[in-house]
């Protein structure tokens, strides 16, 4: 690992995309390239930057990913939603020896609260009388549902509560071994991610709420600094 800075391009020139601009200039890191729909990458074309930063849609993420690596550059992927190729990208990382690094969540807050998750969940297994829901809000504009960061937060639950076995989107498909998790699609809400768990006495409740883009853009230009000059494939943390 190094803390150089690297260059680097977004892929996405979106909301995030606009966020990372104005951090990373802030932070003097060089930008080389902005791609966009009207403004796509080009295999073949010599491009200057370091380690290309991902934000666009579940659509578009695999095949810019593919690009990317047969370029030889490395990859922060922020865009959700594509997570059962996963594999495949993982083939596509080793094969190409780049680096990639991807989150459904580059907030810091976030990954404060994923420890915080799997902490309760390990109490909670022991005592094993807590019913659990996941409630995600996010803008009326966003693609995937449920949320990445909530799936996310599902996969710790499952992993360290034995009796919790599958996920749930639909409040009709609710027993004692499922985990549910409910959307709600509102207004320019950035992120609202809420963990309930519920017994016959008490109700915790763990809540997180973006205030703005900039801690998903702080974590993705970290992560890029993190990702210049390694390989493999990995899921940020910290
Ligand atoms: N990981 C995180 O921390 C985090 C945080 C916020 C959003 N997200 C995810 O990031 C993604 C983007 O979010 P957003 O709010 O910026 O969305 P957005 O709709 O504002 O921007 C997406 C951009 O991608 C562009 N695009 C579409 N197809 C493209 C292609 N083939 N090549 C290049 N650009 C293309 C669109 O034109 C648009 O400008 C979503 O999947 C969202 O869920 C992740």
């Amino acid at each position: 690992m190094t803390t150089q800075k690297p260059k680097i391009a977004l892929i996405g020139y979106g909301k995030m995309g606009k966020e990372i601009e104005h951090l990373a200039i802030e932070k003097g890191f060089i930008l080389t390239d902005i791609f966009d729909i009207d403004k796509p990458l080009v295999l073949g074309k010599n491009y200057d930057f370091d380690v290309a930063i991902e934000f666009t849609t579940p659509t578009a993420v695999f095949e810019n990913i593919k690009t990317i690596a047969k370029m030889k550059k490395n990859i922060v992927v922020g865009t959700t939603g594509w997570y059962d190729r996963l594999e495949e990208v993982k083939r596509i990382v080793e094969q190409e020896q780049i680096g990639l690094i991807y989150s459904p969540n580059f907030s810091v807050g976030i990954q404060i609260l994923l420890k915080t998750v799997e902490q309760i969940s390990k109490f909670i297994n022991s005592i094993n009388n807590y019913d659990i829901l996941i409630e995600e809000i996010h803008h009326r504009h966003k693609k995937d549902a449920p949320s990445g960061t909530a799936l996310l937060i599902a996969k710790k639950i499952l992993e360290n509560i034995k009796s919790k076995e599958r996920i749930t989107t639909n409040p009709l498909d609710v027993d004692e071994n499922s985990l549910q998790i409910a959307s709600l699609r509102f207004g320019e809400v950035f992120g609202v991610h809420k963990i309930l768990f519920d017994s016959e006495f008490d109700t915790i409740e763990i809540t997180h709420t973006a205030k703005n883009r900039k801690g998903f853009a702080l974590g993705a230009l970290l992560a890029a600094v993190w990702i210049h000059n390694q390989k493999g494939f990995f899921e940020f943390s910290v």
